[in-house]
């Protein structure tokens, strides 16, 4: 019994040894929007949408540091705010459709996210600021269609 719980708590050790990336690359063409907007997304989202991850204290420990590093490739390779400039007029409108979608329906932030994080639950005065932003994106992009 006892090798039993001592080869357990050494698995447990050489487990924290495994490799897992965490890293925040260079902004290559990071969101130019409103203050207002910008500080919405960075305390809802930034964390696993942008190259701005505050990588928490608990990411440094297996298995917690598996499910954050996962949720951050993902969440950057479906969208990244480090990147969004590089977006044309068109796309960035589809984009922020999808993020309102998303919100709405309740899907982001994630719950394992917001469970932490309380203070990343997104608002209805955050919601009419965010459509206000998509107003200006779909008017951007019809002067561009012109
Ligand atoms: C804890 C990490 C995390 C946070 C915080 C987070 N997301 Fe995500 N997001 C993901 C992951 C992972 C995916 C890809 C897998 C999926 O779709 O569930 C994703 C996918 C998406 C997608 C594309 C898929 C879809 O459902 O349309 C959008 C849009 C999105 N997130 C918007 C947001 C917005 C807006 C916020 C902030 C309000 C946010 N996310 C916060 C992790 C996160």
């Amino acid at each position: 019994m006892k090798r039993a719980v001592f080869l357990f708590l050494t698995l447990l050790v050489l487990v924290q040894f495994i490799p897992v990336p965490r890293e925040n690359p260079e902004e290559l063409a990071p969101l130019q929007a409103d203050s207002k907007l910008i500080s919405i997304l960075e305390r809802s989202c930034y964390d696993c949408h942008s190259h701005r991850t505050k990588w928490p204290v608990y990411s440094y420990v297996f298995p917690f540091s598996y499910f954050v590093s996962n949720h951050v490739r993902e969440g950057r390779e479906e969208l990244n705010f480090s990147e969004w400039e590089k977006l044309s007029a068109d796309k960035k409108v589809k984009k922020a459709d999808s993020i309102l979608e998303a919100i709405e329906e309740g899907e982001m932030p994630l719950g394992s996210y917001t469970w932490i994080h309380r203070n990343a639950l997104i608002t209805e005065a955050d919601i009419e600021i965010l459509k206000d932003w998509i107003s200006k994106l779909e008017e951007e992009s019809e002067k561009e269609s012109l």
